[in-house]
Order: C-alpha cells, then sequence, then structure tokens
C-alpha cells in the first residue's frame, strides 16, 4: 500500500510500522524511542530479538542523543560519508531501548542520503530504526514493488523510486581511537582507512563487539543459489542441470532457463544485484548458479552477499 510523506509521518508519530527508501535498500521504520513500535519491526520481519537495529537520524547533531560519546575519530568518518552509506556503532547512551539494540551496550547510526528519507527524519525529527524491509534471511528489497512482494500489499509503503546504491550500508565499529569493520559495502574498507588515517584496528588489539545477527544464510532468494569460481564449473552444472538460473559477471551460460548480466562496474552492479535476485527467485528455477565476482577489494561487498545468499549448512549425516 503506497502512502504519502504526509501519512508516513503521522503513522510513524501513532507507533505504527512504515517502509521508507534509502540510498541502499528500503528499510522497514518505526520510532526508535518506542519500545512497542519498534517491537512490531520485529514481528514484522519475523527477526530474531538479538540481532540489533540501526538508527537514522536526519542531522549530525542528533549523533549525541543516541550515543555516549562521538570519538573524534568518528567524527571524521561523519563528516567524509554522511548523508551515506555509512552505519557507525558507537557506546549507546543508558536510555536507548534494548529493544533497538537487542543488549548491545552500543547503538549503530546513519544519516542516509536519500531525499525523501531525509525529509521524513528532518521533517517528523524522529529517530528511526530501521532494518531492511524483509522477512528475516531474505533478500533485501530495492523497490517498493519488492517490499510489498516480501511482507505483503498491506505494509504501508513510502515509494522513493528505486534505490542507487543497491547493498546494505558498510558498518564499522569505532571504540576511541580504534575502528573495525563489521559489515563490508560499498565505502570499502580502503576509504575508511584513508580518512580514519589508520587501518582497521585487528580483534586481539582492542575488544570490539562482533556484529550480532551477521547469520551465515542470509539475503537469500528463496531458490537455492550455488556459487562457482569458474564459468566453465558452472557450464558444465547447467548441462546436466537444465532447470538452472544463472547470475553472471563476465562469460556467456546460453542456458535455455533465464541468464542475467550484472556490469563489469561493482557500483552499477550492486546496484542491480538484488533486483536481479529477485527476478531469478521469480522464474522458478531449480537452482540458481551465481559466478563469483572478481577477487579485487572493489567487488568484497558484493562477493560477501553472494557467499551468504548461497550458503547452504552441510547435510547432517
Ligand atoms: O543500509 C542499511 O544499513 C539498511 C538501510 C535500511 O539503512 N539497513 C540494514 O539493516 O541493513 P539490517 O537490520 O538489515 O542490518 C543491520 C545490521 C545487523 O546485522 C546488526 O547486527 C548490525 O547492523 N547492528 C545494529 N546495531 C548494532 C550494534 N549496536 N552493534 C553491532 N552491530 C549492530
Ligand atoms: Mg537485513
Amino acid at each position: 500500500m503506497r502512502i504519502s510523506q504526509v501519512e508516513a509521518i503521522e503513522r510513524l508519530q501513532r507507533g505504527e510500522v512504515v517502509a521508507i527508501p534509502t540510498e541502499t535498500v528500503y528499510g522497514l521504520a518505526a520510532d526508535a524511542r518506542n519500545a512497542m513500535a519498534v517491537a512490531k519491526i520485529y514481528a514484522t520481519k519475523q527477526r530474531p530479538a538479538n540481532n540489533p537495529l540501526i538508527v537514522h537520524i536526519g542531522r549530525i547533531e542528533q549523533v549525541n542523543d543516541w550515543a555516549s560519546a562521538f570519538p573524534p575519530l568518528a567524527q571524521k568518518l561523519a563528516a567524509a560519508f554522511w548523508p551515506g552509506p555509512l552505519t557507525l556503532v558507537l557506546p549507546a547512551r543508558e536510555e536507548v531501548s534494548m529493544a533497538v539494540r537487542a543488549g548491545e551496550p552500543t547503538v549503530a547510526l546513519r544519516i542516509p542520503a536519500h531525499p525523501v528519507a531525509l525529509a521524513l527524519l528532518n521533517e517528523s525529527g524522529l529517530g528511526l530504526a530501521a532494518p531492511s524491509a524483509n522477512k528475516y534471511t531474505q533478500l533485501s528489497p530495492t523497490t517498493a514493488d519488492h517490499v510489498e512482494a516480501g511482507l505483503g500489499v498491506d505494509i504501508p509503503v513510502l515509494d522513493g523510486g528505486a534505490c542507487q546504491v543497491g547493498i546494505e550500508s558498510t558498518i564499522v565499529s569505532v571504540h576511541e581511537d580504534k575502528w573495525m569493520l563489521l559489515r563490508p559495502g560499498m565505502i570499502d574498507a580502503a576509504a575508511i582507512s584513508a580518512i580514519a588515517g589508520q587501518p582497521a584496528a585487528t580483534q586481539t588489539e582492542v575488544d570490539l563487539p562482533k556484529v550480532p545477527g551477521q547469520h551465515l544464510l542470509h539475503y537469500s532468494p528463496r531458490t537455492p543459489c550455488l556459487l562457482f569460481s569458474s564459468t566453465q564449473a558452472m557450464r558444465d552444472y547447467a548441462q546436466q542441470h537444465p532447470k538452472s538460473a544463472a547470475l553472471l559477471f563476465s562469460g556467456d551460460l546460453n542456458l535455455t532457463a533465464k541468464e542475467i548480466h550484472l556490469p563489469a562496474d561493482p557500483a552499477l552492479a550492486a546496484e542491480q544485484l538484488y533486483a536481479a535476485l529477485h527476478t531469478l527467485d521469480a522464474v522458478q528455477a531449480e537452482i540458481i548458479l551465481i559466478e563469483s565476482p572478481p577477487a579485487t577489494a572493489a567487488w568484497d561487498a558484493l562477493r560477501d552477499r553472494l557467499q551468504r545468499a548461497a550458503y547452504q549448512p552441510l547435510p547432517a549425516k
């Protein structure tokens, strides 16, 4: 159900959930100060309660409403990348509800670079807790149609068009003068290092939190996926399994079933990634064959999402 910005603000102020556009993926938003509203996010997504949420804010001054410290290193990263696809994990103020931070002593914050999201945040003045607007472990949505396909047509959606970054934000944890990458994204580790003036700390150097809720099976289509490191192996497999669909970065398979080619540029490929997987998931293939993206740092975030999409636990003996 598409709603206007005015209605979105009214619903959020009443403690309801609304799906909102961001530059990365659509988020399922609720007032982060209202624990009952935040509980509706977990219920709608069927997400376990030990997986904390990102709080979206409209202005950098609002960091201090949520974080008990905003170290100079975090300030530099915020100045360089906000609004944008970077989430900063900082020590939380005591009053930040456990519903948002799932028991962690930290809170995750970001200012999204999407005009509709920014207008909503700044006109409502709210901090909005928002995970991706999909059921737990399923594919993230990058259009309003994806949101309705995943969560049902009754979910109120503020339609802001197709997301331009296309995969979830980079998550960086900052502890005093040290930082760690908790989730790769289109702002890569080299870009963070350049602004921070130092490489990421190692886990042994500082006891930074791991990312809770980063399950291996995540971002998954309903159709099983298999990741291949060579197109020759993919072709061999496809010849024996003609009901396969395929996602490719280089060669052609010329399968009878559906195949989608992503651009050779990682930013463009990221923008199209989830839409391609949603499309392949809908063709009723037996399996989706995925070519591994190039083994360079520029493709780290896409490789991470594809490895998670393709992860299958080993069958029990
Ligand atoms: O691009 C994005 O980040 C999108 C849009 C909607 O902003 N949101 C998103 O949310 O991807 P979600 O819930 O799907 O992923 C948030 C991740 C989770 O894996 C969670 O573990 C991590 O952020 N996270 C949240 N709070 C945290 C905290 N206090 N410490 C460590 N990790 C945290
Ligand atoms: Mg998600």
